[in-house]
């Protein structure tokens, strides 16, 4: 039997349990969920020991634990290093949702004709990363494994990753491997796929506007006392020019051009702006003068307002003056960019066109570097090879908008590349309501994943 007579005789079976891997809120930014987030562990290290893995550990940390299992079968061959999430993202607001986020249900779409799972996580990244483990069962039972592996699986990337930094610091020899292979991003299409050789990096800021001492009569003193709110959307809105451009000085200093041959190169990949707004609901796209929806989503840093909060937002109507508000904004960076530099550029700026009428405070969450990784390793094409075999057309390379901060660290602290095969649609609705995941885009993952180690194991040799 082969890796592929294996996925068909056992489709009903994969999917189940991926359902019930989804059945189990793990939301690591919520406490309230951190019993779920142990049994995902839990689950997540029995299917890997069943699967064949040797050496399952959970492994704890001072926040979630990392699953951990390996197959080593010969030393002399290559070793692919696994890594995905357990964790997801809060569901809320849990009144969009149109089922249950954690009582996954299948739906047929347009983009997804063969049905769609729709719960959290069920693309970003439970999904994804399951397609691993039954890639890998699949590769045992069929005797067909090709490389070593080690999966290293945790349940705080959507929460910045920063106790698996200390992990990997600390167990560089355990986690040393040729390649790590990641499915945490998308593809362009069904029938368009591609394989992200970049993410962009992330700096997250908080900031609190303090105006009087006590929220004030709006009557009483309305006009005559700086509102903290009014000041904050000011000062908000500044950070944007006429042309959208970031107005923080030396905020594009460091940001590697991309060359315009490249640019070109970029514009071929198929993107159609109507199915786009069609998909949002939206009559027009916004953002940087001169630059393209795909670039401003890919190889342009962006500074987005992710919460902004402040007054009474209570029922009905109260006429006050808030003595505070605040707001959450994040910068996404692109290479050469720096995360700490960037959060230090942001607060100087913040705090300096502050009035007086205000105090303000700057507070820097978690962050994370941008990353390119190359299309002409032996990863790439052993990647590019088997998206042919399973899909009938090679991948495109693209950029992808999105933040995995661990990247980064693989390569700054294990020297270790890191290859990008994710299999969702940005369409899925990652931490929005109503998250899916296509059955085609799952099995295609399954099927895709062993072609992988094989074609990689024959061109590293
Ligand atoms: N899987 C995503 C990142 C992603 C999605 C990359 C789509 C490319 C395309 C990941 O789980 C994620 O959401 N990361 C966060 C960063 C994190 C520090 C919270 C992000 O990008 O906002
Ligand atoms: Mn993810
Ligand atoms: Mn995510």
């Amino acid at each position: 039997m082969t890796h592929s007579e294996y996925l068909n005789a056992n489709k009903d079976k994969f999917l189940n349990e991926l359902l019930d891997l989804l059945r189990i809120p793990s939301v690591s930014a919520d406490s309230k969920f951190a019993e779920d987030v142990k049994k995902t562990a839990d689950f997540v290290a029995e299917k890997l020991k069943e699967a064949g893995a040797d050496n399952v550990e959970i492994c704890p940390t001072a926040g979630h634990p990392i699953v951990y299992g390996e197959k080593i079968i010969d030393a002399s061959l290559p070793t692919v290093l696994v890594y995905g999430h357990y964790d997801v993202q809060p569901a809320d607001p849990l009144d969009l949702w149109h089922s249950p986020p954690f009582e996954p249900v299948i739906k047929q779409t347009e983009e997804h004709p063969e049905g769609a799972i729709y719960a959290r996580g069920a693309c970003d990244d439970k999904g994804q990363m399951y397609m691993h483990v039954k890639a890998f069962e699949s590769m045992m039972r069929t005797n067909s494994l090709t490389c070593n592996v080690k999966f290293m699986i945790e349940g705080e990337e959507e929460v910045g990753s920063a106790n698996l930094g200390t992990f990997i610091k600390a167990n560089k020899e355990k986690l040393k491997a040729d390649v790590v292979l990641v499915s945490d991003t998308s593809m362009i299409a069904n029938d368009t796929p591609s394989i992200d050789v970049g993410l962009r990096g992330l700096a997250y800021m908080e900031v609190e506007l303090v105006g009087p001492n006590r929220d004030l009569h709006s009557g009483v003193y309305g006009g005559a006392v700086a509102n903290p709110a009014t000041i904050l959307c000011q000062m908000i809105a500044s950070l944007h020019d006429e042309n959208n451009h970031i107005t923080i000085p030396g905020f594009y200093d460091d940001v590697i051009v991309v060359s315009d041959a490249d640019r070109t190169e970029m514009a071929k990949a198929p993107f159609s702006l109507d199915a786009y707004k069609k998909d949002l609901n939206i009559d027009d796209v916004w953002g940087e003068k001169s630059y393209s929806t795909v670039e401003r989503t890919s190889i342009r840093p962006t500074l987005e307002v992710n919460g902004i909060w402040g007054g009474y937002i209570g029922e009905g109507s109260k006429t006050v003056l808030p003595s505070k508000a605040n707001a959450k904004i994040s910068m996404r960076l692109v290479p050469g960019q720096n995360s700490h530099k960037i959060s230090d550029l942001f607060k100087a700026h913040f705090e300096k066109i502050a009035p007086a009428s205000v105090k303000v405070k700057v507070t820097p969450h978690h962050g994370g570097e941008p990353v390119l990784t190359p299309t002409d390793s032996i990863e790439f094409q052993a990647a590019s090879k088997a998206m042919f075999q399973t899909f009938g057309k090679n991948p495109i390379p693209t950029r992808g908008g999105g933040s995995i901060p661990i990247i980064a660290l693989f390569e700054a602290e294990l020297g270790i590349k890191s290859l990008l095969m994710g299999f969702g649609l940005d369409s899925d609705a990652l931490h929005s309501p109503n998250e899916k995941y296509g059955l085609f885009n799952y099995y295609k993952g399954i099927e895709t994943i062993p072609y992988f180690y094989q074609f990689y194991s024959e061109l590293k040799k």
